[in-house]
C-alpha cells in the first residue's frame, strides 16, 4: 500500500487520539490471566491488534468487538501447543503471551518475535526474570522452549527497564507463589496502565510507575471492564505534526501529563500551547529553535517519538543533534528525508545532525518502521509537490486511519492498494 501526499495544504481543526497501541497489547495477553470475560473499552483499529487477537484465538480464545472501540474476550478454552509462528513473527508484542501462558500452563513454546526492525532486541532481560520465578528455556528448532514445575516469586532486577520485559514478568508474579519485587522496572504509562487492568482482575500490585514495582502472586484473577489510556505516541505525533506544519491544531482526548518532557522541549524550542487537563492546543507557528533530542525512558523523551522531532529539525532553525540511546536502527528515515531535501550528517548508528530550516520537496520514499512512517507522513505534509510513501501499511499497524484523520484537518493524503 502506498500513501500519495500532495503537501503545504492548509491544516486545521481537531484530532482525538485513541486507546494507546502499546496498553492494549500486554493488555490483550493478561486476559489470558483468567478464565472469565473482559470488556475492554477504547481500543483503537490497528492491525496490531488483530494480529494478538489472531494469536489468541488460534491457541482456542475467543475475542469479538462488541462495539465500535471496545473487545469481549474470553479464554476459558485456551490450549497449550505452540503459537503460530506465522502470526507470532508479524509484531514484537507476541512475547508478551510468554508471561500469561506460563501461568496457565507448565510450559510455553514461542517462535522468533518480528516487529519493527529498529534494532538488536533481545529477550535476556525477559529470560532472566522468568529463570528468577523458577522457569527453565531453551532454544529449538521452534525458537523458545520454556518449563517450570511452578512459579514461585523473587527478586528481579533487570538489567535493561525494558518495556516488555516488566510487563511479561509483572504477569507471570500474578501466577507464582509470594512477593516479586521487579527493580529497574519500567515506568511507562502503558506499563502503569496494564497494571491497572491487573489490579481491577483482583491482582495485588504496588509501584506501577516507578522503578520498583512488588506483586504478591497468587490471588484469584476474575473477569474485568477496563478503558485503555489514550495514546502519548499518536498524541506526540500529531502535535509534532502540527509544530512542522505550522498548523494551530488541537489534540483532544490525550493525556498531556504523559509528555510533559516533550512539551517541556518543544516549549524550550519555542512552541506555545494551550493545555487543558486532556488536550494541547498550539498557538504559536513561528520558527522554533534547534536544541539536542536524546531518548530516554520515562518520563523521558521516548524513542517512539524521535523521528518526529527529526522531521521537526528540518523547520526549526539550527543545528539538531539526535542521539536515540535505546535502538541502533532507528535513524533510517534521515536518508528518506534527506532524498526530500533535508540537511542530515548521520554521525553514527544513535546520532545524527539536522540542520534547518530547509525546504522539503515531495520524493518516493520508503517507510521502514511504524514511527519512520508517521515522521515521512509529516515530511510529505510539509513537502512542495507530491510524496509517495511506499510499504505504508506499517503505519495502520499503530495508527488508526491515520489518513482519515488528515483528511479531516484538511491535508490532501490518498492510499492506493
Ligand atoms: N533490551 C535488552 N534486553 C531485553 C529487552 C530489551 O537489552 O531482553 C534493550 C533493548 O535493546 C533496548 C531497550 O532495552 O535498547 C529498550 O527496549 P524495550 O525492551 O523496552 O523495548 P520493547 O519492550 O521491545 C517497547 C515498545 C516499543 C518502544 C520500546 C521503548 C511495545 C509493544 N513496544 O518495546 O514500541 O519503542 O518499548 O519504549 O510496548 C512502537 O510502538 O513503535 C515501538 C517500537
Amino acid at each position: 500500500m502506498k500513501f500519495v501526499i500532495n503537501g503545504q495544504k492548509k491544516l486545521t481543526g481537531t484530532v482525538r487520539v485513541l486507546g494507546a497501541k502499546n496498553a492494549i497489547l500486554p493488555i490483550i495477553a493478561a486476559t489470558v490471566l483468567t478464565e472469565n470475560e473482559c470488556v475492554i473499552s477504547n481500543v483503537p483499529h490497528i492491525s496490531d491488534v488483530e494480529t494478538m487477537l489472531q494469536i489468541l484465538r488460534s491457541m482456542g480464545g475467543s475475542a469479538r468487538w462488541s462495539s465500535e472501540h471496545e473487545l469481549t474476550i474470553c479464554n476459558r478454552a485456551l490450549a497449550c501447543k505452540p503459537l503460530d509462528q506465522k502470526l507470532v513473527k508479524r509484531l514484537r508484542a507476541s512475547v508478551l503471551f510468554l508471561g500469561p501462558f506460563l501461568v496457565r500452563f507448565t510450559s510455553f513454546t514461542l517462535g522468533e518475535p518480528g516487529g519493527c526492525i529498529i534494532g538488536n532486541r533481545p529477550l535476556d532481560t525477559h529470560l532472566d526474570g522468568l529463570a528468577k520465578l523458577g522457569c527453565v528455556w531453551k532454544h529449538n528448532d521452534a525458537f523458545l522452549s520454556v518449563t517450570h514445575t511452578g512459579l514461585v516469586g523473587a527478586d528481579v532486577v533487570l538489567r535493561e527497564a525494558s518495556v516488555t520485559a516488566t510487563e511479561n514478568i509483572i504477569m507471570a508474579a500474578c501466577g507464582a507463589r509470594g512477593i516479586t519485587k521487579i527493580k529497574n522496572a519500567a515506568c511507562e504509562p502503558h506499563v502503569q496502565d496494564l497494571c491497572a487492568f491487573l489490579i481491577s482482575m483482583g491482582a495485588a500490585i504496588e509501584g506501577a510507575g516507578t522503578s520498583e514495582i512488588t506483586i504478591t502472586g497468587g490471588k484469584s484473577l476474575s473477569g474485568t471492564t477496563h478503558a485503555v489510556i489514550s495514546d502519548p505516541i499518536d498524541a506526540g505525533t500529531y502535535i509534532m505534526l502540527g509544530l512542522a506544519t505550522k498548523s494551530k491544531i488541537s489534540v483532544t482526548r490525550m493525556r498531556p501529563d504523559h509528555l510533559d518532557t516533550v512539551l517541556e522541549t518543544l516549549r524550550s524550542m519555542g512552541a506555545r500551547f494551550d493545555i487543558t487537563k486532556d488536550s494541547v492546543t498550539i498557538t504559536n507557528t513561528g520558527l522554533l529553535q534547534a536544541t539536542k533530542i536524546e531518548t530516554r525512558i520515562y518520563p523521558g523523551i521516548p524513542t517512539d517519538l524521535q523521528p518526529l522531532f527529526g522531521v521537526l529539525a528540518t523547520q526549526t532553525q539550527g543545528t539538531t543533534l539526535i542521539n536515540e540511546t535505546l535502538f541502533e536502527s532507528r535513524l533510517g528515515y534521515l536518508q528518506e528525508l534527506e532524498k526530500m531535501g533535508a540537511s542530515v550528517v548521520i554521525s553514527d548508528a544513535h546520532r545524527a545532525l539536522i540542520t534547518g530550516p530547509t525546504p522539503l520537496y515531495g520524493r518516493s520514499i520508503d517507510c521502514k518502521d511504524l514511527r519512520a512512517g508517521a515522521a515521512l507522513v509529516v515530511a510529505g505534509l510539509v513537502a512542495s509537490g507530491q510524496t509517495v510513501i511506499d510499504h505504508a501499511e506499517i503505519l495502520d499497524r499503530g495508527y488508526e486511519h491515520i489518513d482519515h484523520a488528515l483528511l479531516t484537518l484538511g491535508a490532501d493524503i490518498r492510499r492506493i492498494e
